[in-house]
């Protein structure tokens, strides 16, 4: 499938709270199954989704250093819970909780694909990441991931020694 990328416009999917964006990758992030849930809000048929790159749904605004973060971590066998702003087909935007889970054969224990539960996001954490994510993209153009790597640890040392991006992550989990 030729894939252009749909142009973002500043309109956001209201998200039903008792439901969750479900899907599912191989170890490359390639999508190999999802929840109805997601291909409705994400406006591609399940068919557009299954067999692309999950980063069909990135949104521009999210910076690289986000996902940076995330595959190092899932790579390494751990789940992980994010805050990720994505992006539809119809341009629009939604802010998702994503809980990262890490799929296994159950004889090797090899990772063999990731799973992703994703719900709704209320306006505070939203309001909390866009400046931080903004920023982020920004120093990224000018100086790359090694800058917004250390603008990230910047504002995580801000609020303590032992900050880190998951915990922080784990906290706006609790606390929202
Ligand atoms: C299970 C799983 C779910 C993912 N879900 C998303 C998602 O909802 N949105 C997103 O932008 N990236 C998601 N990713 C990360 C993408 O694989 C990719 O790293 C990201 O979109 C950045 O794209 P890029 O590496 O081409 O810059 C997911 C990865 C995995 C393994």
């Amino acid at each position: 499938m030729a894939f252009t990328r749909p142009e973002p416009i500043d309109e956001e999917i209201a998200l039903d709270n008792t439901k969750y964006i479900e899907s599912e990758t191989d170890t490359k992030g390639i999508i190999t199954g999802c929840n109805d849930y997601f291909a409705e809000i994400s406006r591609y048929t399940k068919e557009e989704l299954i067999g692309q790159p999950h980063s069909i749904v990135r949104h521009p605004d999210m910076p690289k250093i986000a996902f940076k973060l995330l595959w190092d971590r899932i790579q390494q066998g751990k789940n992980l819970t994010a805050v990720i702003k994505n992006l539809a087909k119809d341009g629009r935007y939604y802010w998702v909780f994503t809980h990262f889970e890490i799929e296994r054969d159950i004889n090797t224990k090899a990772i063999i694909g990731y799973k992703a539960y994703r719900k709704a996001v209320s306006k505070h954490i939203k309001e909390l990441l866009e400046p931080l994510y903004k920023n982020l993209t920004e120093v990224e153009k000018i100086g790359g991931m090694e800058a917004s790597e250390r603008a990230l640890n910047d504002f995580l040392k801000s609020g303590g020694d032992d900050v880190t991006f998951d915990n922080l992550m784990e906290e706006i989990h609790r606390f929202y």
